[in-house]
C-alpha cells in the first residue's frame, strides 16, 4: 500500500494519501485548500487517479480542498450524514465502508469534537481526525461539540481497538506524527482521569481562544456543493417531477451511478441500469457499456446518483465523448423527497 502523511504548517493539519500501488486509485483524507497544487503534483508523479476525498468533519481551522479537487479531477467528495454542508457527492454513516481499489476504510461515527466527527479505520491503523490527538483530544466547545460524547467515542470506540493500532491524527502542534492506541491509553494526559465527569471537567476548563480562521473556514467548508449552473442553463438537468413524467411515457433510460451499499440502503428507481461512477471511463470508452447503451436507445439517457454530483460529472464526461445525456438534479435525495 502507498501511504503519505502530508502536513500544512499554517493550520498544523495532516492530510493522508492512500492507494494500493502506483498507477492505481487514490483517496485523500482531510485535504487543505492551500495545498491543492502539491497534491495534484504528487498524484501526477505517483500516476494516481484521485477517486475519493473524505473530510473527517467540518473543519474550523482550515478550508477543505475537497470541492476544488472534485472540480479538478472529477473525484467524489465524502462526508458523514451528520455534516451540515450544502452537499457532498456521497454521505456515510457509522460502520459503512469507503472503498477504492485496494483500500478500504471503515467509518466510525465519533461525535464529541464536533457533532459530525468521524474516524476511519483500517486493519492496522485509524485516522482519528480531531477526536483523538497524540497526547491530546480535540476541543469540544463549538460546532455541536460535547465532552461527554467525545469521552464515549474515545473510550468505547477508539480505545477498544487493538493496542498496536497506529493512530494518525488530523492535527499535531508539537511535531509528533503517529502514535498507537496502546500509547495513548497509557500516556495521553486527558485520558488519565477518573471517569467521564472528570474528563468533562478538564474539557470545560480549557479556555482556548477560537481558531483564527474559524469565521472564514466554517462557512467556506459548509458551502462545498458542486456548482451546476451551466448544466442547468443548458437544459441538461431534470427535476424529479420532470423525470417522473418522462418515465410515465417510457421516455427515459436511467443509469444509477451509485455503489451497491447505497442502492441497498436508499433504494433505487425501477428499471435503472447500474454503472458505478468509478467505472465511468471504461463505460465511455469505444464499445464501453454506456456507448453501446446510448447507441441502442431512442430514450433520453439520464444519470442519477445520491445527490446529483456524480451524475453531473458523468454527464460532462459523457457529453465530452459525444453522448447526449441528462441527469436527475439532486439525485435520489430529491427523488425521494416528495
Ligand atoms: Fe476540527
Amino acid at each position: 500500500m502507498l501511504f503519505r502523511q502530508l502536513f500544512d504548517q499554517d493550520s498544523c493539519s495532516y492530510t493522508y494519501l492512500l492507494a494500493r500501488d502506483y498507477g492505481g486509485e487514490a483517496i485523500l483524507i482531510d485535504p487543505v485548500l492551500c495545498k491543492v497544487d502539491q497534491y495534484m503534483k504528487l498524484l501526477k508523479e505517483m500516476r494516481l487517479k484521485l477517486v475519493k476525498v473524505v473530510d473527517t468533519h467540518v473543519h474550523a481551522d482550515h478550508i477543505t480542498a475537497a470541492p476544488v479537487l472534485r472540480d479538478r479531477t472529477r473525484c467524489i467528495t465524502v462526508m458523514g450524514e451528520q455534516s451540515s454542508v450544502d452537499s457532498v457527492s456521497q454521505r456515510i454513516s457509522d460502520g459503512e465502508i469507503i472503498a477504492i481499489d485496494g483500500v478500504s476504510l471503515t467509518a466510525l461515527y465519533t461525535p464529541g469534537h464536533t457533532d459530525d466527527s468521524y474516524c476511519f479505520l483500517m486493519p492496522d491503523r485509524v485516522f482519528t481526525g480531531d477526536t483523538l490527538l497524540i497526547r491530546g483530544t480535540g476541543r469540544t466547545d463549538f460546532q455541536g461539540g460535547s465532552a461527554s460524547e467525545e469521552y464515549d467515542s474515545i473510550i468505547s470506540k477508539l480505545l477498544t481497538l487493538p493496542d498496536d493500532t497506529l493512530v494518525f491524527p488530523g492535527h499535531d502542534y508539537k511535531g509528533d506524527t503517529v502514535s498507537t492506541i496502546g500509547e495513548e491509553k497509557q500516556h495521553n494526559p486527558r485520558l488519565q482521569v477518573e471517569g467521564k465527569a472528570a474528563f468533562i471537567a478538564v474539557m470545560e476548563n480549557l479556555n482556548l481562544a477560537n481558531p483564527k480562521m474559524m469565521d472564514v473556514a466554517i462557512p467556506a467548508n459548509q458551502q462545498v456543493a458542486m456548482v451546476q449552473q451551466e448544466i442547468d442553463e443548458q437544459g441538461w438537468s431534470f427535476s424529479a417531477a420532470k423525470l417522473r413524467d418522462l418515465l410515465a411515457t417510457d421516455g427515459a433510460l436511467l443509469v444509477d451511478l451509485r455503489e451497491d451499499a447505497e442502492r441497498e440502503k436508499c433504494g433505487y428507481i425501477e428499471s435503472s441500469v447500474n454503472i458505478q461512477y468509478n467505472n465511468i471511463d471504461d463505460a465511455l470508452a469505444e464499445n464501453g457499456v454506456l456507448k453501446v447503451l446510448a447507441k441502442g436507445t431512442q430514450k433520453r439517457l439520464v444519470f442519477y446518483c445520491a445527490y446529483g454530483e456524480r451524475s453531473a460529472m458523468a454527464l460532462l464526461a459523457a457529453r465530452e465523448t459525444g453522448i447526449e445525456c441528462f441527469h436527475l438534479k439532486g439525485g435520489m435525495a430529491a427523488w425521494s423527497h416528495r
